[in-house]
């Protein structure tokens, strides 16, 4: 069967990214730095490189700054014209141009599932993209690309998915799967942090989905699970036996940018595909250096 283009992403960022406090106390964890852009334009780019056009943030009462972000800065526009600094004025109007921003408020921090649910009315009865902004592939859209092609081909819901090492697995949603064709994987199970002895393969969830739109009546059926969350995973594998499922399996997860020690390499790995690399080298190995490495 094949499915309708997937032209939306909803990006979920209503969490409340503990992990990273204090940073994250009034500053959303989205807007953390990397590099020279918040974390949520890297992986709005990165859908954007897919060909997606139409993005839906989900956002919490507290985390104004996002919608700002991707809005229009008249003032700030107005001054960089009148000093007539080009250059920096494209930056800003770039950001706005990237794609139609759309804005969803989840309430209360339920979790992923119900993040993704309050994208619903936005996303209508499409396929759509999920790709979570705290997770950077910085791959220029292939991996979301690819995945696409897959669920449009298929009409099926695709998840990104890679191997983990050992008991890794546990703390991850696990795909099991009854066949491989390549990189695709036919899924038959997704468990949610499974014990290692019953974990069904060594593939684990990553942050990018595409998902068909009957996941938002599966959602709505979905039991809060762990921690008193909407678990998406649990959501999905009721899609399973109905729709069937696919996963790509990557060999990068990119970077988790919600963790303190991977937002750091971060920023050093993707400045160093910057056109300061030079620069930064030197740098890092002075600072290497005079401390004793
Ligand atoms: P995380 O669990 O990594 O984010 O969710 P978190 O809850 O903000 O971070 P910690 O664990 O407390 O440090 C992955 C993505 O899903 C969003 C988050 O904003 C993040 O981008 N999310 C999570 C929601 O939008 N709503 C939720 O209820 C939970």
């Amino acid at each position: 069967m094949t499915a309708a283009a997937v032209r939306t992403a909803v990006v979920p960022a209503a969490g409340l990214g503990t992990r990273f406090l204090p940073a994250t106390k009034a500053v959303p964890k989205e807007m953390l730095t990397v590099v020279d852009r918040p974390s949520i334009q890297w992986v709005v780019e990165e859908a954007v490189a897919a060909g997606i056009d139409d993005i839906v943030v989900v956002t919490s009462p507290h985390k104004k700054p996002l919608d700002d972000h991707f809005d229009r800065a008249v003032e700030l526009e107005l001054a960089l014209e009148e000093e007539a600094k080009v250059d920096l004025l494209e930056k800003v109007q770039e950001v706005t141009g990237l794609a139609r921003f759309r804005f969803t408020r989840q309430e209360s921090p339920l979790g992923l599932g119900y993040a993704v649910s309050m994208a619903a009315r936005q996303v209508g009865d499409e396929p759509f993209a999920v790709l979570l902004p705290d997770e950077l592939l910085a791959d220029g859209g292939q991996t979301l690309k690819q995945m696409i092609e897959v669920a449009e081909s298929t009409g099926e819901s695709v998840v990104a998915l890679i191997e983990t090492v050992g008991a890794e697995i546990s703390n991850y949603g696990c795909a099991g799967y009854s066949s491989r064709d390549g990189d695709v994987v036919n899924i038959d199970r997704l468990i949610e942090k499974p014990a290692f002895e019953d974990a069904p393969s060594n593939l684990r969830i990553t942050g990018r989905y595409v998902l068909t739109p009957e996941i938002f009546d599966k959602l709505a059926r979905t039991e809060p699970g762990r921690g008193g969350e909407i678990q998406l995973t649990d959501a999905m594998a009721m899609q399973i036996d109905d729709r069937g499922m696919r996963g790509l399996v990557i060999d990068d997860i990119g970077f988790d940018t919600g963790q303190k020690t991977d937002w750091l390499r971060a920023n050093v790995e993707l400045s160093l595909r910057t056109d300061d690399s030079l620069a930064i080298v030197a740098m890092l190995k002075a600072v290497l250096e005079s401390n004793g490495f």
